[in-house]
This record gives structure tokens, sequence and C-alpha cells, in this order.
């Protein structure tokens, strides 16, 4: 079975990490995909996403790293997977992934949602924790994989001045 694991992953952390490495002994085969989403604006651009994602996925020989743009299931239906793979950290990802869930269940019959439980250790982390961290100079070298820690305080030290 070909799984789609979907996100902006802007970055990937160590979080996100544990899911696909664990995804990737459920599944035949994991195709990280990361939204290209004209509604946000990043810290990474996509294309420097899907080489952070590379580097730290290259040692799982059935993960691929793709880029996407509109809705998921239809990516899903174009790539012949028949899962989307989401990471649960805690009830306040319930409401808004079951939604999500829900959602594409109706655009979608054949595609399944399969949520994992995110490991303990990293249940607190997401994204926006990190930047929030890094931004006010405070250490990310246990919340990403270490490539993705350098282009974070290179990024932040360049372009990203803390003001008021
Ligand atoms: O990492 P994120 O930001 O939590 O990922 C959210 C993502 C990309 C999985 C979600 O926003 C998504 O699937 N967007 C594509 C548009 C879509 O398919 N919407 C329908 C589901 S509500």
């Amino acid at each position: 079975m070909i799984a789609i694991y979907p996100g902006s992953f802007d970055p990937i952390t160590l979080g996100h990490l544990d899911i696909i490495q664990r995804g990737s002994r459920l599944f035949a085969q994991v195709i990280v995909a990361v939204l290209r989403n004209p509604n946000k604006t990043p810290l990474f651009t996509v294309q420097r996403r899907l080489e952070q994602i590379r580097v730290c996925t290259k040692h799982l020989t059935n993960v691929e790293v793709d880029a996407f743009a509109g809705l998921t299931v239809n990516y899903a239906q174009m790539r012949g997977a028949q899962v989307l793979l989401r990471g649960l950290r805690a009830i306040s990802d319930f409401e808004v992934e079951l939604q999500m869930a829900h959602t594409n269940k109706t655009l979608s019959y054949e595609i399944e949602t399969v949520f994992l439980a995110t490991s303990n250790e990293y249940s607190f982390l997401s994204s926006s924790v990190v930047k929030e961290v890094a931004k006010f100079g405070g250490s990310v070298d246990h919340l990403v994989p270490p490539h993705v820690a350098l282009d974070i305080y290179q990024c932040y030290a360049q372009n990203h001045p803390v003001s008021n």
C-alpha cells in the first residue's frame, strides 16, 4: 500500500521524522508530500524544505519526497495512493484532524486517513514551536535534524532580525 504523508514541513521536525520512519515500516511506500500553499508565508521555500526532508530520509529506501498543490486527495489519487498518513500529538490536534479526515472522505471515499500517535518525547513538538524558539535565540538542536537546525540558525541570523 502507498501512503501519502502530507504537510507544510516548514521545517521538518524530529516528530515528523518519527512518523515517516514508523510509516515506512507499515507501508510499501511513503510519499512525503510538501504542500505548495500560496496562503502562507513560509520560513523556507518549498525547494529548501524538499532538500531538508530528502537529507534526513535518504536511508529510508521506500520513502519519496515530493511537492504538490491543490487537494491532497487529488494528489493521492494521481500517485495511486490509498492512505493519507497523519500524526496525532494531543487532543488539540484531534478536532482539526478529524475534520480534515472527514472532508477528505467526502472528496474521495476510497482513500483512508491513518493516524499514528506521535511518540511521547515529541508530543509537544511542532514546526511553529521550533520557529518560535529559534526566533528568540534558543537552541533547536534537540527538536530538528542537525542540517535543519543549521539552516534555521542561518535563516534567523540573516533574514529574520527580531524587532519589536
Ligand atoms: O503540516 P500541516 O500544515 O498541518 O498540513 C496540513 C495539510 C497540508 C495536510 C492540509 O492543509 C491539506 O491537506 N491541504 C491541502 C488542501 C486540502 O486537501 N484540503 C482538504 C482537507 S480540509
